[in-house]
């Protein structure tokens, strides 16, 4: 039998970058996300007797199943069986738009493959087992706003909807400055980051400060102060990987240029706040109303390189016809 999950990629707002354990991919800082509504992965899991290996088709193309298969291992453990897995995956998120796709990628494989080997595991369970896939992913089994607990162990370092959620319209616009796959995997990365930023004791200790703040600007629906503390996780996590050695950024010129448009449309009085991952790209936080302004603002640089979405739902089961 072949079980069908979509789960929805999310953006950090308040930054993961550094691991406090390895081996349980558990986070140095707690993060804060929003999950998108319009990229998302639909996966489809098939354990079959009379495969001698794991199998993964990414969009039509077969894949190299090693990081695929390393997961499944995990769901087998839980689920006491050995059988070895068709994966076939959909990425709904445009190629274009240069958005990395591990969140939702292990978050629709964490959901479909456990429910597949016969478990039935709670949100904060799938949460748990989508983190040793990846971190991000973590956080992608909830829609909305949502918060991963860094805890200490396996049972303590889950994700879960914020109690309070904002409910300002929020949007975030997606401007592709490359398509091109990242120079450095957000894996590869952070380990350098925490292995040679002097900075990096400083990046942990200050992102960890603006967690209780973002909870209660987006329970209070503080659009400049949820906007301002974004900005803040962003540019210090990227000022922590420039102090790497070798020094190294994930800046291009029209990243800059992206983030200057957005600093010219606040003096103008729009709410509008940048932020970016393991790739140039940026991404803007603002409300509906402004989407507009701001896409007319940005199209004379990036055309139609940009993308609006709305917040999107929690990952789920199902059918193949969706
Ligand atoms: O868990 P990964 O490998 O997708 O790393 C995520 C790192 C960032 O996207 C830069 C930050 C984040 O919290 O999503």
């Amino acid at each position: 039998m072949t079980t069908y999950a979509r789960a929805h990629t999310n953006i950090a707002l308040i930054k993961y970058w550094g691991k406090a354990n390895r081996k349980l991919m558990l986070p140095a800082t707690s993060s804060i996300s929003l999950t998108l509504n319009d990229f998302y992965t639909d996966t489809a899991v098939t354990f079959d007797p009379s495969l001698n290996d794991d199998r993964f088709m990414l969009n039509g193309e077969e894949q190299n199943p090693v990081a695929v298969s390393r997961f499944l291992d995990r769901v087998r453990h839980l689920g006491k069986i050995s059988t070895y897995a068709q994966v076939t995956s959909l990425n709904h998120v445009p190629t274009a738009a240069g958005l990395a796709s591990s969140a939702s990628a292990f978050a629709a494989l964490a959901t479909a493959a456990s429910r597949a080997a016969g478990l039935n595991l709670s949100p904060t369970e799938l949460s748990r087992l989508a983190r040793r896939g990846s971190g991000s992913a973590t956080r992608s089994i909830f829609g909305g706003a949502v918060i991963w607990h860094r805890g200490h162990d396996d049972a303590s370092s889950f994700a879960e909807p914020l109690a309070i959620q904002p409910s300002l319209p929020l949007r975030m616009l997606v401007v592709t400055v490359s398509a091109e796959k990242k120079a450095v995997s957000s894996r590869k990365g952070m380990a350098n980051t925490v292995a040679t930023s002097p900075y990096y004791d400083a990046w942990v200790a200050s992102n960890e400060s603006l967690i209780e703040p973002m909870i209660t600007a987006l329970a209070e629906d503080d659009l400049a102060l949820i906007g301002k503390l974004t900005e803040l996780s962003s540019m210090r996590m990227h000022a922590a990987i420039m102090a790497e050695e070798p020094p190294f950024t994930y800046f291009l010129p029209e990243t800059l240029r992206a983030w200057q448009l957005v600093q010219e449309q606040r003096a103008l009085g729009i709410p509008a706040f940048a932020t970016m991952d393991a790739g140039p790209n940026v991404k803007i936080l603002t409300t509906e109303p402004y989407v507009d302004i701001l896409l007319t603002a940005l199209r004379p640089v990036f055309g139609d390189r940009i993308l609006s979405t709305r917040l999107g739902p929690d990952a789920s089961i199902i059918t193949k016809e969706q």
